[in-house]
């Protein structure tokens, strides 16, 4: 197995590490038992954690040894895809009743503490940042910058669900401000977090979130709930657009296609860009469900 793809691999325990650490912090003896509570929920066990890997995995790419800012982008890039979750399944959003195999924020707790574990999520992820990265106080803009600009507006998490609220939605400018912006954070911060220049990165992490939204909507309507630990079907039902809805299942794979190949073309110059290559492509496999088949290797 390929360095970068056995780094990242070891990396997911410190992940967890530093996203319990954040959760503790805030959930002390004392805070308020039920938030506190939902809030650990939200976080979890978790899902993939696509997010904090690929930050990681950049940092190391960029032959970055002291991984402590990189780790704190990363936990707080995961914060905010949780708090993102939890809002996103609320009866004013998609109203779903399942995630990660269990039941919403919402189901399990009732509506008010939901939209809190998502607000308290948010901010939880910006201290962890200011915490995680205070050693190198030159990177600290910059990070903040990043982090914050993936979720706000005008193109970020929180644009992107405003988008559903317009008459006219176009496929690219949703995925891209849904779920590109934070898989752009997560290549962006992992290269800031070392101290190189951070832009070059954009385009890679904006064509994984795009290519990970397309396997979202081929699951949506061709995957299971038991299998995906979360409703199915929904972005029919609820009017939503859908890569696979219009371009068809077989439009919608050809495209996700496109975009790995893509993404693998807009890797910067960097020491672990093999690693990386092979990492995406391997991570790419896993996206759809059993019978979807890929044209490509
Ligand atoms: C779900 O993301 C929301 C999308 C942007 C498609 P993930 O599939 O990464 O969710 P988890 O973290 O693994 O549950
Ligand atoms: C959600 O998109 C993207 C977010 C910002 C949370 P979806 O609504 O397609 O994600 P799922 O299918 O609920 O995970
Ligand atoms: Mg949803
Ligand atoms: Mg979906």
């Amino acid at each position: 197995m390929d360095v970068a793809v056995q780094n990242a691999h070891s990396l997911t325990a410190s992940i967890e590490k530093t996203l319990s650490d954040a959760v503790d912090g805030c959930t002390t003896v004392g805070a308020p038992a039920r938030l506190a509570q939902a809030l650990r929920y939200a976080v979890f066990p978790g899902g993939h954690r696509l997010r904090p890997r690929l930050c990681l995995a950049v940092a190391t790419s960029c032959g970055k040894t002291d991984l402590r800012a990189a780790h704190a982008s990363a936990a707080a890039i995961e914060l905010l895809h949780c708090a993102s979750l939890v809002h996103d399944d609320l009866p004013c959003f998609d109203d779903a009743q399942q995630r990660r195999g269990k039941p919403s924020v919402h189901k399990a707790f009732g509506e008010r503490i939901a939209v809190l574990t998502g607000d308290a999520l948010i901010v939880l992820a910006f201290q962890t940042v200011a915490e995680g990265a205070s050693h190198v106080p030159a990177y600290l803009g910059d990070l903040m910058g990043i982090v914050a600009g993936s979720v706000g507006m005008p193109f970020g998490i929180v644009a992107g669900q405003a988008r559903e609220c317009e008459p006219h939605v176009a496929l690219s400018s949703y995925h891209l401000e849904k779920t590109g912006a934070l898989f752009a954070a997560a290549t962006m911060a992992g290269a800031a977090a070392s101290g190189l220049p951070f832009e070059a990165w954009r385009t890679l992490g904006e064509r994984l979130g795009l290519e990970y939204q397309v396997a979202d909507d081929i699951r949506d309507v061709a995957g299971t709930s038991e299998d995906l630990g979360k409703p199915v079907g929904q972005d029919l039902a609820l009017g939503r657009p859908s890569a696979a809805l219009e371009l068809g299942l077989a439009g919608a794979v050809r495209r996700l296609d496109e975009l790995v190949t893509q993404a693998v073309e807009s890797i910067p110059n960097c020491d672990g860009a093999a690693g990386l290559r092979a990492l995406i492509k391997i991570e790419a496999k896993r996206f759809l469900p059993a019978g979807v088949v890929r044209q490509a290797a």
